[in-house]
């Protein structure tokens, strides 16, 4: 393709809004063409400030003939319908996580990807921040030599309202420690098995709607290495995304939670700013994450992040909501076919 891909957007909230304003002012790759949300106030009010057409219905953006590619930022509940319409209008897709909320929906979106002979990339920004890549490379050298454990932490400062939530997108592990999931896997490897436990001691109405505010997760990986992931809907003090891998060879670290060089230093004490979300730590991650999908049209190359990398990840998910649930160790890849709650004796 000798120029730059067009693409929709679909969904416009708290995600949507911020890929959109990355494609129109930081994605040099790409051209923004066409946004859409089923709520029509919020479509045009986005397309007046970026100056980008927009319209509160889906048929007329999936039928967009001069659309090379769509970017889905709907809540997850409503992403294999949309990847379905997608990848019939011979559509490519870049779908945020997690795929979808069961293991059907997931295997239909992708069966539905290949079937349209289209390209979907799964919304692990993760993969594109910095600091990650370069651990991968230096692991994929062998610097790190053998793997022994991982340790991944994920938090975020305030817990979002419970309610439609857990309806919407799905427990905690399917829509936050998915994320960690998918780092376990491409840092170190396939994940034998996971042992979990969650609690809701924020909020109890996590627990009456199926779902925790923390959870831990133990893996044994293949490999023989372990790892713990901790994530927190609640943590406080800020948005953290840290991880560290000790090996045989060498330790990494990831993660100065610190948003910018500014320190606060008085007698005997230092104070750092800390990155309040998800997009201000990760900031490069999501810009590069679309200019990656931009390219793969553009050379009509492999996914960067393909629906079977979603798939293990989500099937970990499932996994760790089973392990939770029998208080035993769990293995990825079982049937499990509705929709995942989280069973929290406080429930009961
Ligand atoms: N990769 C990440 O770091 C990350 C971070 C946050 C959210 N997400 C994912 O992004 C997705 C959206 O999350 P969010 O927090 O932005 O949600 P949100 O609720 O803030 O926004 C969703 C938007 O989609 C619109 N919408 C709902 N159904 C629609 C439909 N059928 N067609 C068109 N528009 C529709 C809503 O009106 C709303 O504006 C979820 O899948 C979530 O898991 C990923």
């Amino acid at each position: 393709m000798n120029r730059r891909p067009r693409l929709g957007l679909i969904g416009l909230g708290r995600l949507g809004a911020f890929h959109a304003e990355n494609l129109v002012t930081r994605v040099a790759r790409a051209e923004l063409a066409a946004i859409c949300d089923v709520d029509g106030a919020r479509a045009g009010m986005l397309g007046a400030q970026l100056d980008v057409a927009w319209t509160d219905s889906v048929d007329e953006l999936v039928g967009n003939r001069s659309l090379d590619g769509i970017v889905i930022a709907t809540p997850t509940s409503t992403h294999v319908d949309l990847v379905e319409r997608a990848a019939r209008a011979g559509k490519h897709i870049f779908c945020e996580k997690p795929i979808a909320l069961t293991l059907d929906d997931t295997l239909r979106a992708i069966s539905a990807a290949h079937a349209g002979d289209v390209l979907l990339q799964v919304g692990f920004h993760r993969r594109f921040d910095p600091d990650f890549e370069r651990a991968k490379a230096r692991i994929a050298a062998g610097d790190v030599g053998r793997p022994y454990l991982l340790r991944v932490s994920h938090r975020d400062m305030s817990a979002p309202e419970p309610g439609t939530y857990l309806q919407n997108d799905g427990n905690l592990f399917i829509d936050a420690m998915i994320h960690d999931f998918d780092t376990a896997r491409w840092l170190v490897g396939e994940v034998e098995e996971v042992t979990t436990h969650a609690t809701a001691v924020v909020d109890p109405q996590f627990a009456r709607d199926g779902d925790a505010d923390h959870a831990v997760a133990v893996l044994r990986f293949e490999n023989g290495a372990l790892g713990v992931i901790d994530n927190s809907r609640s943590a406080g003090y800020g948005y953290e995304c840290s991880a560290e891998l000790i090996g045989s060879m060498a330790t990494l670290r990831i993660g100065t939670e610190r948003s910018g060089g500014f320190r606060w230093l008085t007698a005997g004490k230092a104070a750092d700013d800390y990155s309040g979300n998800h997009t201000e730590r990760h900031p490069v991650a999501y810009v590069r994450e679309l200019e990656a999908f931009a390219e793969a049209i553009s050379h009509n190359a492999p996914s960067p992040v393909p629906g079977g990398d979603a798939l293990a990840a989500f099937q970990l998910s499932l996994a760790a909501t089973r392990s939770h649930n029998e208080g035993r160790r769990a293995k990825p890849g079982r049937e499990n076919r509705g929709v995942a709650t989280t069973v929290l004796p406080s429930a009961r």
